[in-house]
């Protein structure tokens, strides 16, 4: 290892020595950019594709530039000269001696990744964020297992990792649930499942005041027609709104007609129970944040309830937090907030309420609204405030899901207004988890599907792959595993999404034992474990030794193996700068069916000499920690018997 300290990321070896070599014109950031791995074999390990850009710019021709950088870089003892190829693209293809050194390296000091490349960052990752009170659903998922795998993944980078639970625990759902609690409460099933039975209340209270606005904009229309005398208009309308008759008949129209306020009284009453229930909830939401003592008594006894549910789910799915600060811990400063803002001129009276205006928005920022609550965007403010006085973060990653990117735009661009502009903040932005059918995922009853029960079924999914494949394991083991596989195959499935698109749930496929699963790489995992009891050689005193032995890439199998381990930084650093998990999944994916091909054509316990058997036990060690270690940051487990 030339220079002393060694670097386990190859990629930013090699952009480091073009980087010295550029000729005089050339950009050397973006000469580096376009350094990668290379789309096939034939074309070496890496290549340099700055050339043709570079030669653009500077008028000359691409080849010629090419051969000048060949013949300028010093690549030794990583990688041989580079060889110029096509229209001036550079091949480069690592040295067997670099390969070896740099893998026995990692097996002998038990280091996959590079301390901190770049300078060490405090990062905040604000992640699953759920509103309390209400079930937790599937789409809190994204956000949870996202959130928690890039924490995983900068941590393991050597940053400075803060975990921020934002929960949404002072919202209109409260109002609900008080509202609820006081006049729908079935005491035993509160005594019983104080959780359930809040869940329950909030979905029968949302129930009775959905109408309000669902109904009560249509019954407006109607109504208005009729105070200007358009009778049939209106019947015509009722018809169309509220019983989807298109094209009446003019005797449906005519009967309607006749009739029509006996019609409308019915949905008025309904309108006006939901819209008095709306109107209820929302006094109790305010009489909580005013400070009223029952609405706080009973809050406080809710919140515990709530919390425990949550940790339950989170301890199951291996989620920490080191702050759960919800919206209620910054109530108190919201007042401060709006009057600094205002004093700074940056808020102003906007039709009753307080807004800001940004630019390029196409909507006011409401940070307090007409009846003097503050809201989401107030919180959110003080919760920047407040972090950048306590943690000093570089960044903070919001991990919230795409409807929200115009609140983030919004906040964002206030913050920075505000003097809050040296933290980078980024709103990690995801997609919709779809069903089969290609809508958002419910269940047959039309409810969104709790998150537990979807969680138990993965786990029951994955019992009858292990009953399947390993019949022979004791029952308890067989419930261990079934619980690694199945949380592991949701959180993968998951993960291996570009998280930006949205993706279909099926548990089947996400436990298939072929494809790009979590379940893939576990039995790969296993498998390889079985081949060093098989063989009766200890992994970790076999690693120890690792130094003493010969590292042979005779057979192109181990040689496209060893090149695949090497790129394991690579993969990590890359999903950490783009913030995307599915770039380490598409790399595990890889490197596993690498190892299977090495695995089919490369025998290890029966090679033929004890040279290349320790060679390749080598090789089988170093992907068996990388595997896991690659799992291990996606927050996922592994099994040595599957
Ligand atoms: N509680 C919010 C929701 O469920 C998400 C909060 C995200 N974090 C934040 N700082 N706004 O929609």
């Amino acid at each position: 290892f030339p220079g002393g300290k060694v670097r386990l990321n190859v990629l930013t070896l090699l952009r480091e020595r073009f980087r010295r070599a550029v000729p005089e014109g050339v950009d050397p950031e973006s000469f580096t950019r376009a350094i990668r791995e290379s789309g096939s074999d034939k074309f070496g390990d890496y290549q340099a594709n700055g050339c043709m850009a570079a030669a653009k710019t500077a008028g000359v021709n691409p080849r010629d530039l090419a051969a000048a950088v060949a013949q300028r870089v010093d690549l030794a003892p990583l990688a041989n000269p580079p060889e110029v190829a096509g229209p001036g693209f550079l091949n480069i293809t690592l040295t067997t001696p670099f390969l070896a050194e740099t893998l026995k390296h990692r097996l002998v000091s038990g280091r996959l990744l590079d301390d901190c490349p770049g300078t060490p960052q405090t990062i905040i990752v604000d992640f699953s964020s759920p509103n309390v009170a209400k079930p937790m659903h599937v789409g809190h998922l994204r956000s949870t297992v996202i959130g928690d795998a890039l924490a995983r993944i900068f941590e393991a980078l050597g940053h400075k990792v803060w975990r921020d639970n934002h929960l949404g625990d002072w919202g209109a759902q409260f109002g609900m649930i008080l509202w609820g609690y006081r006049h729908l409460r079935d005491p035993i099933a509160y005594a019983k499942n104080p959780v359930r039975e809040l869940a329950r209340l909030y979905r029968k209270v949302n129930d009775l005041s959905k109408p309000a606005e669902e109904l009560g904009e249509k019954l407006d229309k109607v109504l208005k027609m009729l105070d200007e005398g358009r009778r049939d208009e209106a019947a015509r309308l009722v018809l169309k709104l509220f019983d989807g008759r298109e094209t009446p008949t003019p005797e449906e129209v005519a009967k309607l007609s006749k009739r029509i306020a006996s019609r409308l009284r019915v949905l008025q009453e309904k309108v006006a129970h939901a819209r008095a229930v709306t109107e209820a909830t929302r006094r109790e939401t305010a009489k909580l944040h005013a400070g009223d003592p029952e609405n706080r008594r009973l809050w406080n006894e809710f919140m515990p309830h709530c919390l425990r549910a949550l940790e339950a789910v989170y301890r199951r799915l291996d989620i920490r937090f080191d702050t759960q600060l919800g919206e209620s811990f910054f109530d108190p400063m919201l007042a401060d907030v709006v009057a600094d803002l205002q004093a700074k001129g940056l808020a102003v009276e906007s039709e009753g309420a307080l807004a800001v205006f940004n630019e390029g928005a196409n909507a006011p920022f409401l940070i307090r609204k007409r009846d003097g609550a503050y809201n989401y965007a107030t919180t959110d403010l003080a919760t920047i405030k407040h972090r950048v006085e306590t943690y000093h973060p570089d960044r903070v990653l919001y991990v919230v899901d795409h409807r929200q990117s115009d609140h983030f735009k919004q906040l964002f661009a206030t913050a920075r207004r505000w003097g809050y502009d040296t933290v980078d903040l980024v709103h990690v932005s995801f997609g919709t988890i779809l069903g089969r059918d290609g809508r958002p995922y419910k269940t047959r009853a039309g409810d969104v599907v709790g998150l537990e029960s979807l969680l138990d079924e993965a786990v029951a999914q994955a019992r009858k792959v292990v009953e399947e494949n390993s019949p022979d394991l004791k029952p308890a083991e067989k419930a261990k595993v079934a619980r690694i596989v199945g949380l592991g195959a949701v959180k993968y499935a998951d993960l291996s999404q570009n998280r930006t698109s949205d993706y279909k749930f099926d548990l089947d496929k996400m436990t298939a034992m072929n494809g790009n699963t979590a379940t893939y790489l576990q039995y790969a995992y296993a498998r390889n474990r079985s081949i060093f009891r098989k063989g009766g050689v200890d992994p970790a005193k076999f690693a120890k030794k690792a130094g003493s032995i010969e590292l042979i890439f005779n057979h192109p199998a181990e040689r496209g193996l060893a090149v695949k381990l090497v790129r394991y930084p690579e993969a990590v650093e890359l999903a950490a700068a783009e913030l995307k998990p599915n770039i380490l999944t598409d790399y595990l994916f890889q490197l596993a069916t690498t190892y299977s091909s090495f695995f089919e054509e490369c025998p290890v316990l029966k090679a033929e000499s004890d040279e290349r058997r320790d060679s390749r036990l080598a090789l089988c060690e170093l992907t068996a920690r990388t595997l896991k270690a690659g799992l291990g940051l996606l927050g996922i487990g592994t099994a040595e018997r599957l």
